[in-house]
C-alpha cells in the first residue's frame, strides 16, 4: 500500500477530529509465547491503518492544525548491536523519510515530550481499556499537564474514544484496500482448492492443513486466524482447532481457513467429502446450507440492512429443516421461536478487513445498519447435527456443514470475492476427481 493511502487516512481522521485535539495511539506490544520466545509480531490494525509502520515500541501522535507538524512518531532508535540480531529499525530518520512523519522522537523520550504536545489541546482522542499499562501512562501525561496549571498550562477537558471515528473509516474499504482483500481472497481460494484436490481418506487433519498453509506462505501470507480442519463430527465443534484426527472415508471435512496478506484477511469455509463423493444425507444437508447461503448473498446490496441476509439464511434453513422432519413446523412458528438455533447457533456473518472479525458497528441509533458500497462482510450459514442428537434420526448424526464466502458491497449490489473455490456439489466432486486414480 503506498504512502499516499496512509497520508489520506491520517488527513481524513484529523479532519474528523477537528482543531484543538490530539490523538495518541500505541503500536502493538511484542507478546511472549513461552519463556524467551515471542509470537511472530503483528502490528496493531488501527496503528498500521494510519502509519504503515511495522515496528513495536512506537506511538503515533496526531495533532490537527499544529504548525510545527501534525504527524509525530515516537519509535525505537537505531541500534547496530540489536539490529544484528533482530534486523533493521527505521529509527527517527526512517520514520520521517520512509513513513512520512512530520517529526519523530526516540520512544525513550516520550515522557518528556508528550505532555508538552498535549498541553493546550481540549480533547484527547484515545482508546481506553485495551492496554491498562498504556492507559496509566496516558493518564500520567495528562496529569503532568494538570500539575503545571499554576504556571499557566491548560490541560485537556475531554477524553474521546478514538475508535468511534477510526472504525467508521475502516468499515468502508478504499480501492487499495479492496485490491488487498481481493488478493487475500484469491490466495485463500487457491489454498482451499488445493485442499480439495489432495484430500484422501486416512490423511490426518493437520496434513490437510499443511497443504493450504504452504499456499499461504507461497504468497507471503499467514493464517488470518487459527484454521479449523474438522473431519466428520469434529465439524460440529464450532471452534475446533486441534486438527489432529484422521479423515475417514465416508465423512465430510470442514475447513475454515483464510490468509492474511499485507495485513488484510480472508475468511473462507468449505465442506466437502473426504473421499470425493457426497452421500445422500450429506448432500441433502449441504444443499440446504448452500441454498441458504445463496439466499443470504441475494439479500446484500446498498440500503439493505445488516440483519436482512441473516433473516434470509435462517428462513431457508428453517423451512428445509421442517421439511426434513428435523424441526417441528409450521415454519413461521419455528422462525418465531428460533428453534433452528439447535442446529445453527451462530450468526450469518461479520465485517471483514484487517481483522477477521473486523471493526464497525452493526447497529446505528439502535437500528440495524444499512449496507453501503465498500463494506466487506462474510456470509457463512451452517448446520451442525451433533452425534447423539436426541429426537434426530441417527442417519443425520455427525454431519456438520458451513459454507463461507467474503462479499463486497458494490454500488449495484454485491460481489463475492471468494468465488474461485467451488461450492456446488458437482463442481466440488469434479475438482476432487481431478488427478485421482481412475479420474
Ligand atoms: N473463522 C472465523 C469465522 O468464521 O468467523
Ligand atoms: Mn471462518
Ligand atoms: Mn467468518
Amino acid at each position: 500500500m503506498d504512502s499516499n493511502e496512509f497520508r489520506r487516512r491520517r488527513q481524513e481522521l484529523m479532519n474528523l477530529m477537528g482543531p484543538g485535539s490530539i490523538a495518541v495511539l500505541p503500536a502493538a506490544p511484542e507478546r511472549p509465547r513461552n519463556r524467551d520466545t515471542l509470537y511472530p509480531y503483528r502490528q496493531d490494525s488501527d496503528f498500521y491503518y494510519l502509519t504503515g509502520f511495522p515496528e513495536p515500541e512506537a506511538v503515533l501522535v496526531l495533532i490537527p492544525g499544529r504548525d510545527q507538524g501534525q504527524y509525530i512518531l515516537f519509535c525505537r532508535e537505531r541500534d547496530p548491536a540489536c539490529e544484528i540480531w533482530d534486523g533493521p529499525r527505521a529509527g527517527q530518520e526512517g520514520a520521517v523519510r520512509v513513513y512520512g512523519a512530520d517529526d519523530a522522537f526516540p520512544i525513550s523520550d516520550i515522557d518528556d515530550i508528550l505532555p508538552g504536545l498535549i498541553e493546550g489541546r481540549e480533547k484527547v482522542y484515545y482508546t481506553m481499556g485495551v492496554d491498562r499499562d498504556f492507559d496509566q501512562r496516558v493518564i500520567g501525561w495528562v496529569n503532568h499537564v494538570r500539575q503545571n496549571a499554576r504556571s499557566g498550562a491548560r490541560a485537556p477537558g475531554e477524553f474521546v474514544a478514538l475508535q468511534h471515528l477510526l472504525h467508521e473509516m475502516r468499515l468502508i474499504k478504499s480501492k487499495a484496500e479492496i485490491a488487498a482483500m481481493r488478493k487475500a481472497a484469491q490466495v485463500s481460494a487457491e489454498a482451499h482448492r488445493r485442499a480439495m484436490q489432495v484430500c484422501r481418506p486416512g490423511m490426518l487433519e493437520y496434513e490437510l492443513e499443511a497443504e493450504f498453509q504452504a499456499i499461504f506462505r507461497r504468497y507471503n501470507g499467514w493464517p488470518a486466524y487459527t484454521p479449523i480442519v474438522g473431519g466428520g463430527a469434529n465439524a460440529c465443534i464450532l471452534h475446533y482447532i486441534a486438527n489432529d484426527q484422521p479423515l475417514k472415508d465416508g465423512d465430510l471435512v470442514l475447513i475454515d481457513a483464510g490468509a492474511e496478506i499485507d495485513m488484510y484477511a480472508a475468511d473462507i469455509t468449505r465442506t466437502f467429502p473426504v473421499n470425493g463423493r457426497f452421500n445422500p444425507e450429506q448432500r441433502t444437508i449441504y444443499e440446504l446450507v448452500l441454498e441458504a447461503q445463496k439466499a443470504a448473498i441475494a439479500a446484500i446490496a446498498p440500503g439493505r440492512h445488516w440483519n436482512e441476509f441473516h433473516d434470509a439464511a435462517t428462513r431457508v434453513l428453517t423451512a428445509g429443516l421442517v421439511e426434513l422432519g428435523l424441526l417441528e413446523g409450521p415454519v413461521e412458528r419455528a422462525l418465531e421461536q428460533e428453534t433452528y438455533r439447535r442446529f445453527y447457533m451462530h450468526r450469518t456473518g461479520h465485517w471483514l478487513g484487517m481483522d477477521v472479525h473486523d471493526v464497525g458497528d452493526y447497529k446505528v441509533d439502535g437500528q440495524w445498519r444499512l449496507l453501503e458500497p465498500g463494506m466487506v462482510l462474510t456470509v457463512e450459514p451452517g448446520l451442525y447435527i451433533a452425534p447423539g442428537s436426541e429426537g434426530v434420526d441417527p442417519r443425520w448424526w455427525g454431519i456438520g456443514v458451513r459454507i463461507e464466502d467474503n462479499v463486497l458491497v458494490t454500488r449495484g449490489g454485491c460481489e463475492v470475492l471468494t468465488d474461485d473455490v467451488p461450492k456446488e456439489v458437482e463442481a466440488i466432486e469434479a475438482l476432487m476427481a481431478e488427478g485421482r486414480d481412475g479420474g
